[in-house]
């Protein structure tokens, strides 16, 4: 029968829209600091850094140490999980510095991306297997929201049907473990901008994924108020010769999202997908300028838009901590800015400057 299933029950629906509309209040986004071990490495290679236990530790001492301010523009951070059990020198456990400054701690909850068996070089993420009991672990220990990210590819032949099956398939089953253990979870079907295809290629593209994401998350009882997409934006692929203005950028976002994101979603935090700090920014702009119909929130949940100033202030030395900082303050006060449709284009100059921060075939 086809309504012989169940919503959650009233409680958690109103935990889980609590916390998902806290996460994208007016002028708030996300810092994605998630980066895994492998990851966070080729960061601080790039500064001249070994990727030690202590190097990571103390880069997200000083992303979290940050002055308080950065809670009017961070609403949540999505943690890596050994960022979760470690402390600032002086002992305060990271999940607490995030209390303090009103951010909510959320975490990357996927084990990484794996070929697909037969397929022209695509890809599924793993991670189900003893997801709930990590889930309610994570809970225990302050968690509030979740991340999984699923990567689709733009090419000649692809996405095939097996890798838009199996990657919406898969998201939808994590989000319904992280409901069941009153975790939000953030569903990220990102589409890579490799490639020299075009803006209405991958506009198209997007609004395929999107499809069989919605209608997987529907074939798994997800309560879509208590969840956030994590999307590309529609652009032209990072190799095409012609580059897409931002009001055309946000108008295709905008019109795939209105074409298949249902209005019960609270919001949409982008990634920033290997865009400059500035263009992501003008972009997001762009979108809550753009005028129509955008029944959720549209704002930022930025891994290298939002650090690569950062990393590039502090150069891993101790001097130049508060000088990092900055950094991340005005980078985020920019992205609230653009996520109410308020930055102006060049008021935020920084360190990494309009530096593109592509990165071929993007793992996390
Ligand atoms: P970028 O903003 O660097 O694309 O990464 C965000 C993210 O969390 C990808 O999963």
């Amino acid at each position: 029968m086809t309504t012989n299933w169940n919503y959650p029950d009233p409680a958690l629906q109103d935990e889980l829209r609590k916390i998902a509309n806290a996460i994208v209040a007016p002028g708030k986004g996300i810092l994605a600091a998630d980066e895994s071990v492998s990851t966070m490495g080729k960061r601080l290679q790039d500064i001249g850094m070994q990727n030690s236990d202590d190097a990571r530790r103390k880069y997200r001492q000083l992303l979290f140490t940050t002055c308080p301010t950065l809670g009017d523009y961070i609403s949540g951070v999505i943690l890596f999980h050994e960022t979760l059990y470690q402390k600032a020198e002086d002992g305060t456990p990271f999940p607490e510095l995030l209390k303090q400054r009103g951010i909510i701690p959320g975490m990357k909850v996927d084990t990484g991306v794996v070929p697909l068996f037969g397929s022209n070089d695509e890809c599924t993420t793993q991670g189900l297997d003893d997801l709930g009991k990590r889930c309610a672990q994570y809970k225990k220990d302050g968690i509030h929201f979740a991340k999984w990210r699923c990567v689709l590819k733009i090419g000649k032949h692809t996405p095939s049907i097996q890798s838009l099956i199996e990657n919406a398939n898969v998201l939808a089953r994590y989000a319904s473990v992280c409901q069941a253990n009153r975790i939000v979870p953030i569903v990220e079907p990102e589409i890579l901008p490799d490639g020299d295809h075009d803006l209405v290629t991958c506009q198209k593209v997007t609004e395929t994924v999107l499809a069989y994401t919605y209608k997987a998350l529907w074939d798994h009882n997800v309560y879509l108020e208590g969840t956030l997409l994590k999307p590309n934006m529609v652009t032209a692929g990072a190799q095409s010769s012609c580059k897409a203005a931002p009001p055309d950028v946000a108008r295709a976002t905008v019109e795939a999202f209105q074409r298949r994101v249902p209005p019960a979603v609270p919001g949409v935090t982008f990634l920033s997908g290997g865009q400059s700090e500035e263009e992501a920014t003008i972009n997001l702009n762009a979108m809550n300028l753009h005028p129509g119909k955008k029944p959720w929130a549209l704002t930022f949940s930025y891994g290298r838009a939002l650090q690569a100033s950062v990393l590039r202030a502090w150069g891993g030395k101790d001097e130049n901590v508060k000088a990092a900082q900055d950094e991340l303050l005005k980078r985020a006060k920019a992205n609230s800015e653009a996520a109410v449709g308020k930055y102006v284009a060049g008021s935020v100059q920084g360190k990494a400057g309009e530096a593109g921060l592509f990165i071929k075939d993007h793992a996390y």
